[in-house]
């Protein structure tokens, strides 16, 4: 089983997979705001043992995160949020949700210095549940009453992602002065330019890419 970054070509495999375990399901155009905004932060599982090796074949995709950063956070916090999550059927309790979810909170740190994650969850939805509260530690923040489009209320869900970024800053700090400094500021003014440590780049997010303002199609944004 490989885990990676979800690319444009995955995305109608992943919108199959949507469809099939979900019934909150996005335009193909919402997939590709996530991949080219953000392309840190989705990630899909993908069946090696199943693939033939045949040239041009599809990969075999049994599971995908879909996550986004917040653009315009209320709280003013920098943060991420999971847009979708699924594994299908064939694949369950093999740890893949729990792989894709940590790939995709320590990308949100790593390059995008996100302070906690978000989601929603039905508030049936006992798998999700088991794994967002007991081996992710999510924590409920609040309920929100009728927030799916069959009226069911949805539970809002916070992760801290700070000891992510301690953990980091500690393992920058083990390599010290080794690490070389690579300037990558070249839009801001001189005098004003910080020094970033190598591997660490500036990326545009989704409404400087002009597509900030597409919407799920099923009612509620996610
Ligand atoms: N009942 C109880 N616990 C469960 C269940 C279940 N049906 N399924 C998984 N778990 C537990 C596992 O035992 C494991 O717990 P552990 O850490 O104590 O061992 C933990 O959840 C993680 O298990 P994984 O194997 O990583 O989860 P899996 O790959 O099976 O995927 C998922 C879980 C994504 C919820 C899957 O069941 C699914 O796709 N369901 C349908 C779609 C869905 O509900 N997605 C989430 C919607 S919310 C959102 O998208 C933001």
């Amino acid at each position: 089983m490989d885990i990676r970054a979800l690319q444009p070509s995955d995305i109608p495999h992943v919108q199959l997979a949507n469809i099939t375990n979900l019934p909150e399901n996005y335009f193909c155009k919402y997939y590709l705001y996530h991949a080219l905004s953000w392309p840190q932060l989705s990630y899909v599982a993908v069946d090696l043992s199943r693939s033939s090796g045949e040239p041009g074949e599809p990969p075999k995709i049994v599971g995908y995160v879909l996550a986004k950063m917040e653009e315009e956070p209320a709280d003013g916090v920098q943060h991420g949020h999971i847009t979708s999550l699924s594994v299908m059927r064939t694949h369950r309790r093999l740890g893949l949700a729990e792989k894709l979810m940590r790939q995709s909170q320590k990308a949100m740190v790593e390059a995008f210095g996100a302070k906690y994650v978000s989601l929603h969850v039905r508030v049936s939805n006992k798998a999700a549940l088991h794994l967002y509260r007991d081996t992710l530690q999510f924590k409920v923040n609040k309920v929100e009453g009728r927030y799916y489009a069959d009226g069911e209320n949805a539970y809002s869900m916070r992760k801290d992602l700070t000891f992510l970024e301690e953990a980091e800053s500690e393992s920058e700090h083990d390599v010290g002065e080794k690490a070389e400094d690579v300037d990558i500021d070249g839009d801001v003014p001189k005098g004003e330019k910080k020094k970033r440590k190598s591997g660490m780049k500036k990326f545009k997010l989704g409404r400087a890419l002009g597509v900030a303002d597409l919407q799920e199609v099923d009612g509620r944004a996610a």
